[in-house]
């Protein structure tokens, strides 16, 4: 990954800078692999990054959009993504939320409870339309990776439980504004471990199977999200290996005639093409530390307080020898760290750093704790 920094120079740090190369090259990759799959389909989760001019692009390639709010409706339409490609999720959907979808015409709602079916044929009853529904299962499957991100565990509080699926079909089947067309699945983020993807794959075939047994068949089979990339090596492997992971998917599970694959991938498609720039502020000198200052903390990219998460550093501006740091920012939170006694060419007020890896759940994490100003993104076509 290349940084211009000739032209960072005019531009107020902190700030993202998306390579738009990079994501274009993901986004071929993407379409080249889903191409060898007939009835595979991808789904941009715009949680991961919603920036316009970054969908701009995502757009392009033939994407659908995985939402899970009416503002990520709003934002997806608005960016060119079709109507008719929009899937819905989210455990506590607004009825204005649902309003705005039924008004869109989306594709599909992916429903986490019954009682959020039984207002969603309410209001599409007063609005003389039907409305399409997977329901979201918790499948029960551990994914490794870190707790904050698993999601498909009985204990946590997304979907509907496993045994309550034929339940769940009949009273849709029973509803005159719902058409049942399929399940939704998502066991987690940032999964690198092909085996919880199969074992995802092994827990919907045995569902199928007794489905199948009381004559009930899927339209639709959405497995969600989650394929991970490398914090640690971000250049060696800038795009994800999505051809494994769709041949996983069409290695492991077992489709019926005519039926549809949904995925719903956010950080594999957007990770790598972001960087979080940002200025030395000050080096502080403990007793036992040296702290590297940083113009942008927790507010601007939260992950590394929020989930320990990893993002690599490097300095752009020097090739010094190495000395240690605490790499912390500027906010008055002591989890305000980015990373800890890490190796970095030596650093200089005023050095630019790059934290890599930063284009998903990044600057659309950001907030205004302590009355900051929002990071902006720019894409490097644009700089
Ligand atoms: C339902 C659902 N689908 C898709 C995603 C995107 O996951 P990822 O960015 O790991 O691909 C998420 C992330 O939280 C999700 O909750």
């Amino acid at each position: 990954m290349t940084y211009p920094i000739e032209k960072f120079k005019d531009i107020e740090t902190p700030f993202y800078y998306y390579d738009s190369d990079i994501l274009r090259h993901t986004l071929r990759t993407i379409s080249e692999e889903i191409s060898k799959h007939i009835g595979f389909h991808v789904h941009y989760a715009i949680k991961a990054n919603a920036n316009p001019d970054v969908l701009n692009i995502i757009k392009e390639y033939n994407l659908g959009a995985d939402c899970v709010s009416g503002g990520e409706i709003e934002r997806s339409i608005n960016s060119g993504f079709p109507a008719k490609k929009v899937v819905y999720a989210g455990v506590g959907k607004a009825d204005w939320e649902i309003e705005l979808a039924l008004d869109y015409d989306i594709f599909c709602f992916n429903v986490e409870s019954l009682e959020e079916l039984a207002i969603i044929n309410e209001i599409a009853e007063k609005k003389e339309k039907i409305a399409k529904v997977c329901f979201r299962i918790n499948p029960n499957v551990v994914a490794h990776t870190h707790a904050s991100i698993t999601t498909g565990l009985a204990e946590n509080k997304f979907g509907i439980a496993l045994q309550d699926i034929h339940k769940a079909i009949k009273v849709a089947k029973a509803l005159k504004n719902i058409e049942f067309i399929g399940l939704h699945f998502h066991i987690g983020s940032q999964i690198l471990d092909m085996d919880d993807f199969i074992a995802l794959c092994n827990r919907i075939n045995e569902i199928q199977d007794d489905l199948e047994v009381k004559g009930i068949k899927l339209k639709i089979i959405n497995v969600g999200g989650g394929l991970g990339i490398d914090y640690n090596n971000p250049s060696e492997n800038l795009i994800p290996n999505f051809k494994l992971y769709f041949d996983t998917y069409a290695k492991y599970l077992q489709l019926r005639e005519g039926q549809e694959v949904h995925f719903e991938l956010g950080r594999s498609v957007t990770g790598q093409m972001g960087s979080l720039i940002t200025k030395v502020l000050y080096i502080k000198h403990s007793s036992t530390k040296k702290f590297a200052i940083l113009d942008a903390g927790m507010t601007d990219l939260v992950r590394p307080a929020l989930y320990q998460a990893h993002h690599k550093i490097i300095n752009l501006s020097s090739t010094e020898v190495k000395e240690t740091y605490d790499v912390v920012g500027p906010i008055c939170e002591s989890s305000d760290i980015f990373a800890k006694d890490i190796l970095l060419p030596k650093l200089h007020r005023g050095d630019y750093v790059a934290l890599q890896s930063a284009g998903a759940y990044g600057e659309i994490m950001a907030s205004q704790y302590n009355c900051r100003k929002l990071p902006i993104g720019y894409l490097s076509d644009k700089l």
